[in-house]
């Protein structure tokens, strides 16, 4: 190994197995992806491990709610996420699942050491207890009213409206979700990891120059409250690892989630050549990083670290931090088709768009970012179309018509190939400090010399006239050499264009050392088109895709997809007009006066209330996201107003027959319409 090769271990955080990947979980699978193969390219030896997050309640109750055991539930998970993954060229050296043998033996071990160390206690504690399931509640699986401020619908850690966080059994008339029976409190055992201890480790530890500030500056403000022991054990019925020795009770699933990362890799040591224990070891020479989003900073650098350091391993040489997606400007939506997720985006657009657009708006910080889909379009069309590609489309032609496909023996303007030979050390390091945006601005400002060089030297006017074929040569060469460096600092964001340039310069594999040459007497093989532009209708359909699969499932995926403990959302915002319609289109809703017979929850779904509509003789079943608002009694008897003509939808609870209109101010709250006195059931809506 040469002296100056790094060994790098790095993750991003493992998706939970119940749902599909989207648009905002690859903003961190395309950062990682982009700063491994980076590293990859300039010889270090980087190994990226990823595994789905398979245990928890979330998980067994949306099999349960599908009719399937979680170990099929995550099979049929792990090939989406699988398929998704290589679709979006995210590469990783092993992709695997918490629900597996090497993370139980891990988990326990860990949790073995701990308990040796006198680092695990046992607390009698009272929870929200469901008789109905006959199962304990995790707090996002209660609703009710906040004790504070009275607002209705609450989750059971925290208040949308006021801000307030407290514990479920301080709710006012709480709900389960599951059932909808009034939760009872019952007591139990837990254990208890003595996180308190480790506050002194770990203000040594996030000061020590490994964290961004911002994330540096939050941890502060946690260690000086003082930390609290944490919990790492959940009663039965629980999908996850039993506790040794604890019958019927399971690791909590965010205790065995980071230790999947160590599974993951265990699982391609056992397979390679790599030694676990050489990445592993508390004295470790190795870096490890973990790429994850601003959400779940407590696990990975308080409970984490603490893990670690109390079991014997080595901790996170650092942990980056990224932002959220927003779209258009406002968080992902369903209704306004932005909630995109990965194989919508690939049944329209090939990965490498998004790969660039991600890169280009990308820091080192915690900023979240936007995908604006107009600036999205016309940034890839102009960066990677109109000027990357441009180069070469512009040089190829003249070399393989006019000269067999032979480059120049002589570098035109030496001067210039050498400015973009010395811009390798700049543009490595803004990508080795994740400042991809810097990156791409630099390359970006490259081309735009390659194609001024081009316009300059007019080699399409030079070969009409007599006496130049040899300058038609070299200015051409000159400008598929520019080219070959820019793919070579694109290649860790666009690696398929890149193979496809390969063939057609007829060279191996690029690396970084590569741009400190050139290619002279070389054969290239014919241009073909390496990139076409993003058309509008590519990304109208991507928006009708996604509004019509989602719109009418009014139950947050998300919601229902974590059981981390603390919930942040934004309750405000804003919804602008929509774009005019024709009258025609207008008159083409068929809008009813629906009575409401029966309301009824809905098993697995916290937004969602079935409606038994009377429409004036003819029943229809719709399931509407009003749940927030009312409980379903109150809604029995009363009149409402209904979209009679909308082609029933599958949703995962059953079938949509319609649509009742209601109204809110963004966030979770919807009131239905009702009609005034004189309003029968099946009147037409004019
Ligand atoms: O927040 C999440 O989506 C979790 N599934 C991330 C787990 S990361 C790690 F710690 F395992
Ligand atoms: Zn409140």
């Amino acid at each position: 190994m040469p002296s100056s090769q790094r060994q790098i271990l790095v993750t991003s955080a493992l998706p939970y197995a119940n749902g599909p990947i989207h648009l905002g979980h690859l903003v961190e699978y395309l950062q990682t992806d982009i700063w491994v193969r980076f590293q990859k390219m300039r010889g270090h030896e980087c190994i990226y491990v990823c595994a789905n997050d398979a245990h928890g309640t979330p998980i067994m109750l949306r099999a349960r709610a599908d009719g399937l055991s979680p170990e099929k539930l995550i099979a049929q998970v792990h090939k989406e996420h699988d398929r998704d993954f290589a679709d979006f060229l995210v590469k990783f050296d092993n992709f695997y699942t918490t629900h597996s043998d090497e993370n139980r033996e891990l988990s326990t071990a860990i949790y073995s050491k701990l308990n040796e160390s006198g680092y695990i206690d046992r607390r009698t504690i009272t929870q929200a207890y469901d008789p109905e399931k006959e199962m304990f509640l995790p707090d996002r699986f209660i609703r009710g009213e906040c004790p504070r401020c009275g607002a209705k619908d609450q989750y059971g850690d925290n208040c949308e409206v006021c801000g307030a966080t407290y514990s479920p059994t301080e709710l006012i008339d709480p709900v389960s979700t599951i059932s909808g029976a009034s939760p009872i409190e019952r007591e139990s055992e837990h254990l208890f990891f003595k996180l308190s201890e480790f506050s002194g480790f770990l203000k040594d530890w996030t000061h020590a120059g490994h964290l961004q500030e911002s994330v540096a500056n939050k941890l502060n403000e946690w260690l000086e409250q003082g930390l609290q022991d944490w919990d790492i054990s959940r009663d039965a019925p629980y999908f996850g690892f039993e506790i040794p020795d604890e019958p019927g009770k399971y690791f909590y699933v965010w205790l065995d989630a980071p230790v999947g990362y160590m599974a993951s890799f265990k699982n391609l040591c056992d397979r390679t050549e790599l030694d676990f224990d050489h990445f592993w070891q508390a004295d470790s020479t190795t870096e490890l990083y973990h790429f994850i989003g601003k959400d779940i900073i407590n696990f990975h650098c308080l409970f984490w670290p603490a893990i670690l350091e109390g079991a014997g391993y080595r901790k996170p040489t650092n942990v980056f931090v990224h932002g959220f997606l927003t779209v258009n400007g406002n968080k992902m939506s369903k209704s306004r088709g932005t909630f995109i997720m990965a194989r919508t985006y690939l049944n329209h657009l090939r990965p490498e768009y998004l790969r660039y657009y991600y890169a280009a708006k990308l820091g080192s910080g915690v900023e979240d970012i936007d995908l604006n889909l107009k600036d999205f379009q016309a940034r890839v069309n102009s960066d990677l179309v109109g000027k990357v590609v441009n180069i070469a489309s512009r040089c190829a032609g003249f070399i393989s018509k006019k000269f067999a496909g032979e480059l120049s023996a002589v570098i035109h303007q030496p001067e210039l190939l050498q400015q973009f030979a010395e811009a390798s050390n700049k543009i490595a390091s803004l990508y080795e400090a994740r400042e991809f945006s810097r990156a791409i601005r630099e390359i970006m400002a490259l081309a735009d010399l390659a194609n001024q060089y081009i316009d300059e030297n007019k080699p399409w006017v030079l070969a009409r006239e007599q006496g130049h074929e040899q300058d038609v040569q070299d200015i051409c060469s000159m400008g598929l050499n520019l080219f070959r460096i820019l793919i070579i600092y694109l290649k860790p964001v666009l690696p398929t264009m890149a193979t496809s340039a390969e063939g057609f310069l007829n060279i191996s594999a690029l690396t970084w050392q590569d741009s400190q040459h050139a290619l002279t007497s070389h054969s290239i093989n014919r241009f073909k088109p390496l990139m076409t532009r993003i058309e509008t209708a590519a990304i109208e359909a991507i928006i009708e895709e996604s509004t019509a699969t989602l719109e009418t499932d009014n139950m947050s995926e998300e919601e229902m997809m974590t059981e981390t403990e603390t919930i942040t959302k934004n309750p405000l915002s804003t919804d602008p007009i929509s774009d005019e319609i024709s009258f025609d289109d207008f008159v083409k809703l068929d809008l009813r006066i629906a009575k409401i017979v029966r309301a009824q929850h809905v098993e697995g779904a916290d937004k969602l209330l079935q409606l038994t509509l009377d429409l004036g003789g003819e029943t229809r079943e719709v399931f509407a996201g009003i749940k927030s608002a009312y409980r379903p009694e109150d809604l029995e008897g009363r009149l409402t107003v209904m979209v009679a003509n909308l082609a029933p939808r599958k949703m995962r609870f059953g079938l949509s027959e319609g649509m009742v209109l209601a109204a809110g101010p963004g966030g979770n709250e919807l009131f239905i319409l009702e009609p005034d006195e004189g309003a029968e059931p099946g009147m037409r809506v004019k």
